[in-house]
């Protein structure tokens, strides 16, 4: 054994996840600061964060208030064990949340990833309906290039093949509404396509199929993020809403991207005047500072589970960190700053813009579709000569170290999503550093 005061300096024990590791490992893009708007990198440069992080970052890096708190927190109760104890400001969290959700989700269930979330939501709907005599409903509904996470329920109602093909059976009973998204309808289109509301009435015909009765629950989220930013098209996301409500089927909105100011809203439904089911959210509830993740339920799925003996556990669920008290540290400081700086009405206010910018980017080489939505847009590029994602991955490489710039890329697509704090000159630069990008790679 090597001892225990080794310092190793390789790269190859980290295994990568969605990285091309053998790619990374040659010429590696490390970050090792952030401030704000900006990454740094060890070589001193200040890299523009375009999205977020991963969509987490909104109220911009290493805040003060949050690193205050998390590092309050860390000194004065490191762990509370979540399951039979509690600790004061995780009910203090939870009401906070159950205040900014829509209707009657007044109830919050935390986990530690949008993964767990989204699999934690999937096993209340299944619980829910055997508490109420109709354990047959077991199926659920995802869509066609939907992204919930990468543990089996996340990836069983995911619709993102590359996802999925290498994982064998999954969950079974599933199915899945087709995508919202066709470029020959669509290109081009500015927030809510007009084209594609009937696609929701597919969900009627999988109603058809499998009878009402088998289904638990439908599991979508309000803009599709991973996939490329795919805003629903006016009108869709309430008739899925219609639909479920007269089938007794549960409505789920993942809301991992959309929430906590994306789109404007604390949550995302608040922008269609919808109320789901349950909403699953993580990211930006702490600023992607601390692991966090969670449910919000409505009040009839809570209060169907508390029956029984009073001493007894309701629901058999949780996890060792589930509402950790750094995690809710920053959770708090973070909603105090999104209201502090008004930053879900800053989004608002700065929709317009982003939208002019982004969609000015169409003259440039290969741009084959914009889609802006709140302060999020999706850039498809057309695949280099018989390569998808070849060109995608040489846009990661020349951003980092030719142009100082981040953005999230999967495959050809850029996913633009810049923090919540942007000013009109940062959302400027952007646009112009991805327009230098998009040259260099063409
Ligand atoms: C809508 C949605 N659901 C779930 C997840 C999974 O979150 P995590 O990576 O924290 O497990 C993501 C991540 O981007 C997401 O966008």
């Amino acid at each position: 054994m090597a001892p225990l005061d080794m310092k190793p300096n390789e790269l190859e024990p980290y295994w990568m996840p969605f990285t091309p590791n053998r790619s990374f490992k040659k010429k590696p893009r490390m970050f090792s600061g952030a401030k704000d708007m900006h990454f740094l990198t060890p070589d001193g440069r200040k890299v523009v964060d375009s999205s977020s992080g991963l969509f987490c970052v909104n109220a911009g890096h290493c805040r003060a208030p949050i690193v205050e708190a998390i590092q309050h927190a860390a000194a004065k109760l490191d762990f509370a064990p979540p399951f039979q104890y509690g600790h004061p400001q995780v009910f203090e969290l939870s009401s906070r949340l159950a205040l900014m959700a829509p209707g009657d989700l007044d109830y919050c269930l935390f986990a530690n990833s949008g993964s767990e979330a989204v699999d934690t939501a999937l096993k209340v709907a299944l619980a829910y309906h055997k508490a109420r005599g109709e354990g047959g409903r077991t199926r659920f509904i995802g869509r066609e290039r939907g992204y919930h996470g990468v543990n089996f329920g996340g990836i069983s109602v995911g619709g993102m093949v590359n996802n999925r093909k290498a994982f064998g059976n999954m969950l079974q009973g599933v199915d899945h509404l087709p995508t919202t998204y066709d470029r020959s309808k669509q290109a081009f289109s500015v927030g809510e396509p007009e084209w594609g509301a009937h696609l929701a009435d597919d969900l009627l015909k999988l109603i058809t199929l499998h009878d009402a009765s088998t289904i638990a629950a439908v599991i979508v989220e309000p803009v599709a993020g991973s996939t490329g930013c795919l805003a629903p098209p006016k009108g869709y996301l309430e008739r899925l809403r219609k639909i479920t409500a007269d089938h007794g089927i549960l409505l789920i909105f993942d809301e991992v991207i959309t929430a906590f100011g994306r789109l404007g809203h604390g949550f995302a439904s608040e922008r269609w005047n919808i109320v789901p089911d349950m909403i699953t959210f993580a990211k930006g509830v702490n600023n992607g500072s601390v692991p966090m993740s969670g449910v919000m339920v409505g009040k009839g799925i809570y209060e169907t589970h508390m029956t029984g003996p009073d001493y007894l556990v309701e629901l058999f669920h949780g996890y060792t960190y589930s509402g950790h008290p750094l995690a809710v540290a920053a959770g708090i400081a973070t909603l105090n700053l999104y209201r502090d700086e008004g930053l879900f009405e800053k989004a608002q206010k700065h929709e317009k813009l982003f939208a002019e910018l982004m969609m000015s980017l169409k003259a440039e080489p290969n741009v084959a579709d914009i889609r802006p939505i709140g302060l999020m847009c999706g850039i498809d590029l057309n695949p280099a000569g018989g390569k998808p994602g070849a060109r995608g991955y040489e846009a990661i490489e020349r951003m980092y170290h030719e142009h100082d710039l981040y953005c999230r890329v999967t495959m050809d697509t850029l996913i633009v999503a810049p923090p919540l704090i942007a000013t009109e000159s940062d959302l400027t630069m952007i646009r112009d550093r991805i327009a230098t990008v998009l040259r260099a790679v063409a």
